[in-house]
C-alpha cells in the first residue's frame, strides 16, 4: 500500500537526536560503549519527596480518572507560588496559568493556536530546532534573526527594525538561551517587549534553563506591560530533574491562555493526577534543593571545559544552562566533522552545533547530564586517540 504522508510534513525530518541515538545504539551493540554527551536530559532524580507524593497518591483509590483540561488548582497554585518566589511574577492561578505535558508540546500548541498558511513567525538562528518545526507544521513561514557571540547572542534589533515584518505574527525568544548558555543581559527582555509591542507580535520566551548555573533566575513577564505581548513557557524538566514526567507549564493573559486552550483540549486530555500533585511539590522545593543540583553541574562544567580544551576549542566561562557551547578550532571544517571525529575514534558524542541553524557550524555543544567518571572516561578515550 502506498499513503502518501501530508504536506505539511514536507521538509519535517525526523528530529536530529531520535535518529542519532538510533546510530549510538547500533554502535554500543557493535559493542562499542559510547560516552553520550549530546542530550540535555538529566540524569539525577527528583527530590525523594516528590517520587513519595507520586507514590502515595497513586495508591489511591480516586486518583486514576480524566482531569482538568487546565490542570489541577493545586499545580496552578504551586506554579503562582513558583513565579511569585523566584522570578517576582505575579500571575493569576485561575487564568494566567496553563500546564503543559512538558513545554515541547505548548511550542506546537500555540503555533497551531495563532497561524495560518503564509503566516511568519521569528526564530533564533542558533535555537531550539522545534520551533522551525512547530512553525512549519502549522502552515507558517519561518523567518531566521540571527544571533552571534559578537552581539552577544541577543537579537539585533537596527537589523529587524529593517526587515519586512509585515506578515509576523510569533516571536521565539530563549534566554538563558539554548544551544549558547547566554543569559538575559543588557535588558535584552525590555528591548524585547518594546520591539513586540512596536510591531504587534506575539513574544514566546522559552525559559527552562533559568535555575541551571544561573544565581538569579529572572523570567520575561517581569519587564512591566509584558503579558500584553508575551507567553512564558517553562518546564520542571531540566530544574527538578522531571524531563520523562513530562511536566511544563504556559504562562501569560487569561485570552492568551483560553486561545491555547481551545486547541489544546482538542488533543489531549489532562495530565494523570499523581504527576500534577508530585510538580506541585516539586516546586516548593527551596534554594538548598537548586544549590545541590548547581553543585553537581558546576562540578561536571570543570571536566567538560578540560575536555574542551583538549580539542582546542575556546569558550565562554559565563555561560548559564546545563551545556557548555564551545567554538572549535579552524582545524576542523565544522561541528560536524569535530563531532564525528570524536564519535568515530574516541567514542565520544557530543553534539555539532550546526544542528540549531547555520550560525552554529562552528561550534559544538556538551551536554553536563553525565557525571564526572563519564567525562574523565572521555578525556582519557580522547588523549590515547
Ligand atoms: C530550549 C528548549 N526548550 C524546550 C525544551 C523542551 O523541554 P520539555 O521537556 O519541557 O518539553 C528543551 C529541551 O531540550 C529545550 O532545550
Amino acid at each position: 500500500m502506498n499513503i502518501k504522508t501530508s504536506d505539511r510534513l514536507a521538509g519535517i525530518n525526523e528530529y536530529y537526536f531520535s535518529q542519532k541515538l538510533r546510530e549510538i545504539e547500533a554502535l554500543n551493540k557493535e559493542g562499542k560503549n559510547i560516552i553520550n554527551l549530546g542530550i540535555g536530559s538529566p540524569d539525577l532524580p527528583p527530590h525523594s519527596s516528590v517520587i513519595k507524593v507520586l507514590q502515595q497518591e497513586a495508591e489511591k483509590n480516586n486518583t486514576h480518572a480524566y482531569q482538568s483540561y487546565k490542570g489541577s488548582p493545586i499545580l496552578r497554585n504551586a506554579v503562582a507560588n513558583w513565579y511569585n518566589t523566584w522570578y517576582n511574577v505575579t500571575l493569576n492561578a485561575d487564568t494566567e496559568i496553563l500546564p503543559l505535558i512538558g513545554s515541547k508540546e505548548g511550542i506546537m500548541h500555540i503555533c497551531m493556536t495563532y497561524l495560518n498558511d503564509g503566516d511568519e513567525a521569528l526564530i533564533p538562528n542558533p535555537g531550539y530546532p522545534t520551533y522551525k518545526s512547530a512553525v512549519t507544521i502549522a502552515g507558517g513561514n519561518c523567518i531566521n534573526y540571527d544571533l552571534s557571540e559578537q552581539n552577544n547572542w541577543q537579537p539585533n534589533f537596527d537589523v529587524l527594525s529593517k526587515t519586512d515584518l509585515s506578515k509576523v505574527k510569533l516571536m521565539f525568544v530563549n534566554y538563558p538561551h539554548m544551544p549558547t548558555g547566554q543569559l538575559p543581559t543588557n535588558n535584552v527582555f525590555e528591548k524585547i517587549i518594546s520591539f513586540a509591542k512596536a510591531n504587534n507580535i506575539l513574544v514566546i520566551n522559552d525559559n527552562p534553563y533559568s535555575f541551571i548555573l544561573n544565581e538569579k533566575p529572572q523570567s520575561i513577564l517581569s519587564v512591566d506591560g509584558a503579558k500584553d505581548v508575551a507567553i512564558e513557557l517553562n518546564s520542571l524538566s531540566k530544574s527538578q530533574n522531571m524531563a520523562g514526567w513530562r511536566i511544563g507549564v504556559m504562562c501569560g493573559a487569561k485570552e492568551r491562555m483560553e486561545d491555547v486552550l481551545r486547541f489544546k483540549s482538542n488533543m489531549d486530555s489532562g495530565m494523570f493526577l499523581p504527576v500534577q500533585l508530585a510538580a506541585a511539590k516539586a516546586l516548593s522545593l527551596g534554594k538548598d534543593w537548586y544549590d545541590g543540583i548547581n553543585k553537581i553541574y558546576a562540578e561536571r562544567k570543570q571536566r567538560a571545559f578540560d575536555l574542551l580544551d583538549l580539542l582546542h576549542c575556546t569558550y565562554d566561562k559565563t555561560q548559564a544552562g546545563m551545556f557548555v557551547w564551545a567554538k572549535i578550532d579552524s582545524s576542523f571544517e565544522d561541528g560536524y566533522k569535530l563531532s564525528d571525529d570524536v564519535l568515530y575514534k574516541s567514542n565520544v558524542f557530543i553534539t555539532p552545533g550546526g544542528i540549531f541553524g547555520s550560525n552554529g557550524n562552528g561550534y559544538v555543544r556538551l551536554s553536563l547530564c553525565a557525571t564526572v567518571e563519564k567525562f574523565e572516561e572521555a578525556i582519557l578515550r580522547i588523549k590515547i586517540n
